[in-house]
């Protein structure tokens, strides 16, 4: 019923960093007083939302936001990673949003004025419609674009914030909205997924710039996410297969920001798959981040195939949460060992994990014991990482509350906290009182 670690582990030291995480198409609502994003298009075609939904009220925050910030400090934490919506910062006109800007300075007041930390993301997915009418992060012109919101950004909030991350899983940007299609803006070409994620790089890049010159005392750095792989067997040809998946899914991401380099895989890809790389993208890619956030919810498991560089298989007859992923909370170990291994890391966070539970309020009381077994073994296998020499700043659970997940719409519930939607009534999961009274037992 508890989440527990020995006295012994870093993670139960109150220098440990403990938050809650969200972002702002999933969460805020009030889309009437901020411009179109890529999202609101991709909810108005039909068959891409699962239940049909969209983010036209989501939890409301934009209006509940003080009663949730009281809620995330009634939870105990230490800070609160959430985003800015850039189409509520930026006009199509370029004129700036005074109202967004207004409703997080309100925000970041509060927090502080709470001892809260604000761990702010400046991309969680929702592009400004205006620029996907003009190729979206195909369009290189994208990422100044960015560099410009970002600008304004950290003018507008200088210090209040504690920690700017640039984007949210560029994977997800590139890959499941250009490459597969499942995410805005819905294109699926092979052809198109490493072209988009080289701009949302190079987006990260020229972000890390503005934010290393204007804002310097922040922690600033990018949240990627990684989905460990394994091979189906030990067969060479699928370790091979996996080694390569684990490039095209996850180090492509990772290696030019700590390395300045995409992996060798690249030249195995088709030219037209290639990205356009000018002269100094990768140098601006590889500028030195503060942090790194790491997304963690499951793992992969891959095998050799003919004609293709691997294929994915489903998970089995495996524990899995309600959204289908495994549950296996050994891969945050090796991931992060493997990682330390082989880059020279900044400081961690792991700023997302969490579980997508069948949740139901029964007299006021939501029994998720699954969520709260996830919760303790993965912060067990952070421990073990910990002890094998990987430093770990802080932990963020996905999410504070349930909210619009995506293609899955409001059916996958991921909070601590539970959203009826129809009367936006929040109760407190038996998760969420866990995660507090390991939370405030701190030393
Ligand atoms: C991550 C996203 C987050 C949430 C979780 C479940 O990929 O960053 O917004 O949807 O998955």
């Amino acid at each position: 019923m508890k989440i527990s670690l020995p006295t012994t582990s870093p993670l139960t030291s109150k220098d440990f960093v403990y938050g809650v995480a969200t972002s702002s198409f999933q969460i805020e609502g009030a889309a009437e007083k901020r411009e179109i994003s890529i999202w609101d298009t991709f909810c108005d075609t039909p068959g891409k939302i699962v239940d049909a939904s969209n983010g036209l009220v989501a939890c409301d925050h934009y209006h509940l936001w003080e009663q949730d910030i009281n809620l995330i400090h009634d939870l105990g934490v230490d800070a609160y990673r959430f985003s800015i919506c850039w189409p509520r910062i930026i006009n199509n006109d370029k004129s700036v949003n005074r109202d967004g800007v207004d409703f997080y300075l309100k925000v970041l007041d509060k927090l502080n004025e709470l001892g809260i930390k604000p761990f702010v993301t400046l991309y969680h997915w929702d592009l400004p419609q205006i620029h996907e009418d003009h190729g979206g992060w195909l369009n290189r012109e994208t990422a100044y674009h960015f560099r410009d919101y970002v600008e304004v950004v950290v003018r507008e909030f200088g210090d209040r914030v504690h920690s700017y991350a640039t984007l949210n899983e560029p994977f997800c940007s590139a890959y499941l909205g250009y490459e597969v299609g499942i995410h805005a803006p819905g294109k699926a070409d092979r052809m198109l997924g490493r072209k988009a994620a080289h701009h949302l790089l190079l987006a990260h890049g020229l972000a890390m710039q503005v934010l290393a010159k204007e804002s310097p005392l922040t922690l600033n750095g990018i949240v990627l996410n990684f989905t460990p792989c394994y091979p189906l067997t030990d067969s060479p040809e699928d370790k091979l297969a996996t080694q390569k998946a684990d490039d095209y899914i996850n180090q492509w991401y990772m290696k030019p920001i700590m390395d300045g380099s995409y992996p060798s895989l690249i030249e195995e890809l088709p030219y037209e798959q290639r990205p356009d790389i000018l002269d100094d993208d990768l140098a601006i890619i590889n500028h030195p981040i503060d942090f790194l956030g790491i997304n963690f919810y499951t793992r992969l498991k891959y095998r050799a195939k003919a004609g293709h560089l691997y294929e994915e298989i489903p998970p089995g007859d495996v524990e899995k949460t309600d959204i289908g992923w495994e549950v296996f909370p050994q891969a945050l170990t090796d991931l992060l060992v493997s990682l330390n291994d082989t880059y020279d890391l900044p400081p961690l966070y792991i700023t997302e994990n969490g579980m997508a539970g069948d949740d139901h309020v029964e007299s006021g009381q939501v029994k998720d014991q699954l969520r709260i077994n996830y919760y303790q073994a993965h912060l067990e296998a952070l421990n073990q990482a910990i002890q094998q020499g990987v430093k770990v700043d802080g932990y963020f659970a996905w999410s504070l509350m349930d909210n619009f997940e995506w293609a899955e719409g409001y059916l996958k519930r991921f909070g601590l906290v539970y959203v009826d939607f129809e009367t936006q009534e929040r109760t407190l999961k038996d998760s969420a009182h866990c995660y507090k009274e390991f939370i405030t037992q701190r030393v």
